[in-house]
């Protein structure tokens, strides 16, 4: 049997372009002792793994040529040497972009049956996970409070937004096209969206924030955290989750002005956290993300590619702000 898989041939130079991946061709592996071979159906294209090929996600490790793209996807167990993973079953794991995977049994999520498996690319999964802890953990918010989020109608920012909206906040998103924030407005139930593209930004983050922003729930950094940073209230807390506008490129630019000064007088929090600091508590927050799902109150939004080959033009294409909620290429 035949893996095909997309290998990260070069490390971008400046923007990632779609020549920096190429396809390979090799045989399945087969699964040892306390192994999981698992046939990919979908996996979620993200802004982060893009701070992994520039090496400014620690954690993440050095940025490497030569090897599978990674992502999060979701699959069938196709043969398993775990015995808590039986072949047919529907798992979660680090697939990355190709057809098949063999894993440790511990790198997988079991998806119960009665779940959609798409969801684990999306409000149960990472991103929806990230959304969760980082506003309610880091952010802290109250009813009646003032919630913004950047990359707003990006998979965790249309997931931050509504959480808030859920805890009874002012929501007030930021996007990048008038397109983005109207769906924003009109479907997810944000109070108001802003583009930054437009000349105008600053002023019209002001009108949208008239009681100035209580909560910043920070997925871009740059010139938008600029702006957030001066609408912040006394006693707010700024949740740093990415950098998305300083990923693509060779140049990041340095923080905005301000700090530590603004914060010093206006008490603020500013708190970068990982997912992975939560791990403890997966499950609990899984519950109540799908509780809302149930209930209707939380919608998904999934913008859906089609085939292993359209991964490296979708990820390009996202990180141009392409996507509207979570982009999953399909395999199946
Ligand atoms: N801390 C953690 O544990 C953790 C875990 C997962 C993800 N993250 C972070 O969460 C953030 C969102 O990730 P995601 O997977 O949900 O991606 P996403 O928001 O679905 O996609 C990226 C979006 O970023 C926006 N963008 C691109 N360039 C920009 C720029 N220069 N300025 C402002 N916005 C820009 C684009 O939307 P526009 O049209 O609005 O420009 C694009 O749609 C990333 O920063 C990622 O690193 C953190």
């Amino acid at each position: 049997m035949e893996n095909k898989q997309i290998l990260i041939d070069s490390l971008p130079q400046g923007k990632l372009q779609t020549s920096d991946y190429r396809l390979a061709t090799v045989p399945v592996e087969q699964p040892g002792e306390g192994e999981v071979l698992v046939r990919t159906t979908a996996f979620a294209v993200t802004a982060g793994t893009r701070a992994g090929l520039q090496g400014s996600a620690s954690y993440a490790g050095a940025p490497t040529s030569g090897i599978v793209m990674n992502g999060t996807g979701v699959g069938e167990v196709v043969a398993s040497g775990d015995p808590a993973f039986a072949a047919g079953s529907r798992v979660m794991g680090p697939t990355g972009w190709q057809q098949y995977s063999v894993h440790k049994g511990a790198a997988l999520t079991a998806i119960p049956a009665e779940h959609d498996p798409i969801h684990y690319l999306g409000p149960l999964g990472v991103n929806g996970l990230t959304a969760y802890f980082g506003l309610l953990d880091v952010g802290q918010p109250q009813a009646g409070q003032t919630v913004m989020v950047s990359a707003a109608a990006g998979s965790v920012g249309h997931l931050v937004g509504q959480m808030a909206r859920i805890k009874q906040t002012r929501v007030v998103g930021v996007c990048g096209s008038d397109e983005k924030g109207a769906l924003l407005v009109s479907r997810l139930g944000f109070d108001a969206a802003v583009n930054y593209k437009d000349a105008g930004f600053r002023d019209a983050l002001k009108q949208a924030t008239p009681d100035g922003v209580d909560v910043y729930f920070d997925n871009t950094g740059g010139m938008i955290l600029g702006a957030a940073l001066f609408r912040m209230n006394v006693g707010g807390r700024i949740a740093c989750c990415g950098v998305v506008s300083q990923y693509d490129t060779d140049r990041p630019e340095p923080g905005p002005k301000g700090i530590p000064g603004l914060l010093i007088n206006k008490r603020i929090n500013m708190r970068g956290f990982l997912l992975f600091d939560y791990a403890q508590q997966y499950a609990q927050a899984r519950r109540e993300i799908n509780g809302w799902l149930q209930s209707g109150e939380l919608l998904s939004l999934t913008d859906e590619v089609h085939g292993l080959e359209s991964a490296p033009e979708a990820f390009v294409n996202l990180l141009a702000g392409g996507n509207i909620g979570t982009r999953v290429v399909r395999l199946d």
